[in-house]
């Protein structure tokens, strides 16, 4: 091949990826703003047409830009048919990842869900409620403080959820969480969705030895996860319901700071990963989903590592979003935001350089702070 089609073929080649890449990111841009558009003021019925006018109008432009790049690379001289097909495949590869990893997320088979959200009085789990009530869902919501709850429950009957009871609770009580079972129960009739969320108080701090209390965090962030799960697996496997649980980076990666949360999220991954594989070989239909989150910007968190690390924190109300969504999709895990699923992905490949990077950001920040 000469030197001119050798230049001709590099940006036809060049121009195809970029255009196929930065395609792919606008059509989850714009999936992405399609559905947060009006966010506020769609009844549920309406929720689902705009999810679905969303995902025609980017598969559209999907298809244009396949065919603008098709356009290119054809125009090339025969000699170059290596780079042809090699663009191809690049497509192929592309196409089918994007198939692997569509959104799947439909929005209208939530109307009448029967949901139990546990930390619902705040943050993240605020917002869950928020999404699980635009789509039209019934509602048990649960935390300590009945105030918070009742604010919450008010928004969440304006934005359209069909029913919502409060059962305001401690989780760090066994016969508090059999009462929350009951009522939900009771009050739903049934359940569909238990979104175990609630997370007790934990310093961002260096371990003290203090046993008791981590002894506290593993019966608030662990066993009462553990044990709400227990009492709703006979009425979600009648609904053949599904488990979202509440996980964190920090409970794939170890960090300074986080000893007794990050044991507690470890041990999350631990039970639940062995309890999805009971239910598939018994043929139970209940799924299990993992949400694993980065830095979000809930109060809670932010007041926790100010100062401390210089990360960005993501909008709790996207993370809730992809929280129901990946409910609903019923997939094993999920990574928010975008840099989780890489960084869990690699985690092992270079322990030594990964650890001295931690230890060392880590050092940094608290040496700036002190
Ligand atoms: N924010 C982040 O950066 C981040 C990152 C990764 C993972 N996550 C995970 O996302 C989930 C939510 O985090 P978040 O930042 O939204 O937490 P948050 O704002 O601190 O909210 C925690 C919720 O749990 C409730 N709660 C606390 N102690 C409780 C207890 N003893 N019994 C019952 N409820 C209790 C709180 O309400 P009351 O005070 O009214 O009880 C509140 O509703 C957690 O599982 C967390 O691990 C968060």
């Amino acid at each position: 091949m000469d030197v001119k089609s050798r230049i001709t073929t590099s940006v036809c080649v060049f121009f195809h990826h970029v255009l196929c890449n930065t395609g792919h990111g606008s059509i989850f841009a714009l999936q992405s703003i399609l559905w947060r558009k009006n966010i506020d003021h769609v009844t549920p019925p309406d929720l689902g047409r705009l999810h679905s006018k969303g995902k025609a109008f980017t598969h559209t432009i999907h298809v244009v830009l396949h065919i603008f790049t098709a356009e290119l690379t054809v125009s090339l001289p025969l000699s170059t048919m290596g780079y042809f097909i090699k663009g191809w495949c690049f497509v192929a590869f592309v196409a089918i990842i994007g198939y692997l990893y569509r959104d799947t997320f439909d929005p209208e088979s939530l109307a009448n869900a029967k949901v139990l959200v546990t930390g619902a009085s705040t943050g993240i789990g605020e917002e869950i409620a928020y999404h699980y009530s635009r789509a039209g869902a019934h509602l048990l919501l649960t935390a300590r403080r009945e105030d918070a709850l009742l604010k919450v429950k008010t928004k969440c009957l304006k934005l359209g959820a069909k029913s919502v009871s409060l059962a305001p609770a401690d989780m760090a009580s066994s016969e508090a969480r059999e009462k929350v079972m009951e009522q939900a129960i009771t009050a739903m009739g049934g359940l569909d969705y238990l979104v175990l969320n609630h997370i007790g108080t934990s310093p961002f701090e260096m371990w003290d030895g203090n046993i008791n209390y981590i002894r506290w965090l593993m019966e608030v962030n662990f066993l009462s996860y553990v044990h709400l799960a227990t009492m709703a697996l006979p009425h979600l496997t009648e609904s053949k319901g599904s488990v979202v649980v509440l996980s964190s980076l920090t409970g794939k990666i170890a960090t300074p700071f986080t000893t007794s949360y990050g044991a507690t999220k470890f041990a999350l991954d631990g039970f639940f990963w062995s309890l999805r594989h009971e239910l598939a070989m018994k043929n139970v239909q209940v799924s299990i989903t993992l949400c694993i989150l980065g830095l979000i910007n809930t109060q809670s968190a932010m007041e926790k590592v100010k100062d401390k690390i210089a990360m960005p924190a993501y909008p709790a109300q996207d993370a809730a979003l992809a929280v129901v969504s990946a409910g609903t999709s019923r997939v094993s895990e999920m990574y928010y935001p975008w840099y989780v699923r890489p960084v869990c992905f690699v985690r092992d490949w270079f322990p030594q350089s990964r650890d001295w990077m931690i230890q060392r950001s880590y050092q940094q920040a608290s040496d700036e702070k002190h």
